[in-house]
C-alpha cells in the first residue's frame, strides 16, 4: 500500500471572486522509504500539495489517502490525533517553541500522545544525539544556530515515529553548508530508517540530493523522475 496517495487533487482559492486554481488535478503515489522532491516555480502548488497530504488543508475536489485512510473521513479532531500519529511535519520557520529547550521541543508531541515522562525525555534525548545534537539538548532555540534548530524540527517530526514526514522548504533559511548537512542526515535516516520524507525545496544541492523529483507547473504534475 503507498503510504501517500492523491485522485484528482484540486485546489481553488477564492472560487468567489478572483479564482485561483492552486492545484489542478494531482494524482500522486508515494510509497514507503521514499526520499522525494516536490519542485517547481513559487506559486505552482507545492505547499498546497504538501498541506492537504499533512491534513491541514482540505482540497475543493480529489482525495488524499494516508495509508489507507481518505482524509475527508475523518473529523476534526480525528484528523488531529491522525495528524499526530501518523505525519512528521518539518516547516521553513523552524517553528519551535521558544522558551523551551531542545529536548523539550522534541518531547513536546510525545507529551500530547500521553506518553510516560521517562520515555518522552530518553527518546527526544536519543533522537538529538541521532541528528548530531547529543551536546545541545538543554539550549533553547535562540541559543542555536538556524540549521541547529531545524535538525531539532527534524528530531521533533521523528519523536511520533511518523509514517512519512513532510518538509517545506526545511532549508530556505540555511546557508548552503547548514542545508547540505541538513539534507545528508535526512538521507541518513532515510536509509538507516527507511523514514520516508517528502519536501519542497528551490535549492538545486537539495534537489540533486533526492531519490525522485516531481515538478509541479500551474498545479499539475509536468515531470516526475526517479533516480538510482
Ligand atoms: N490562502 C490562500 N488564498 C488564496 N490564494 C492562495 C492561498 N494560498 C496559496 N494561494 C495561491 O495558490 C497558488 C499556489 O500557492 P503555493 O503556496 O502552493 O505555491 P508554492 O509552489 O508553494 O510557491 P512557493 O515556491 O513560492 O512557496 C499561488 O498562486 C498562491 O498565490
Ligand atoms: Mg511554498
Amino acid at each position: 500500500m503507498a503510504v501517500i496517495e492523491t485522485k484528482g487533487l484540486k485546489k481553488t482559492y477564492n472560487p468567489d471572486k478572483v479564482p485561483v486554481h492552486a492545484l489542478n488535478g494531482v494524482d500522486l503515489k508515494i510509497e514507503k522509504g521514499e526520499f522525494t522532491a516536490i519542485v517547481g516555480p513559487s506559486g505552482s502548488g507545492k505547499t498546497t500539495l504538501l498541506n492537504i497530504i499533512g491534513g491541514l488543508d482540505e482540497p475543493t475536489e480529489g482525495t488524499a489517502i494516508v495509508k489507507g485512510t481518505d482524509l475527508s473521513t475523518l473529523s476534526d479532531s480525528e484528523l488531529i490525533k491522525f495528524r499526530l500519529q501518523h505525519i512528521g511535519f518539518v516547516f521553513q520557520a523552524y517553528n519551535l517553541i521558544p522558551v523551551l529547550t531542545a529536548i523539550e521541543n522534541v518531547a513536546f508531541i510525545m507529551q500530547m500522545q500521553g506518553r510516560p515522562s521517562k520515555v518522552c525525555h530518553d527518546k527526544s534525548k536519543a533522537l538529538l544525539e541521532e541528528v548530531g545534537l547529543g551536546d545541545k539538548i538543554n539550549k533553547r532555540p535562540s541559543e542555536l544556530s538556524g540549521g541547529q534548530q531545524q535538525r531539532v524540527a527534524v528530531a521533533r517530526a521523528l519523536s511520533s515515529t511518523p509514517d512519512f514526514v513532510l518538509a517545506d522548504e526545511p532549508t530556505a533559511n540555511l546557508d548552503s553548508v547548514s542545508s547540505t548537512d541538513l539534507l545528508d542526515m535526512m538521507a541518513e535516516l532515510n536509509e538507516k530508517e527507511e523514514m520516508t520524507f517528502v519536501f519542497s525545496t528551490h535549492d538545486q544541492r537539495v534537489i540533486d540530493r533526492a531519490r525522485r523529483v516531481v515538478t509541479l507547473v500551474d498545479g499539475k504534475i509536468d515531470k516526475d523522475e526517479t533516480r538510482e
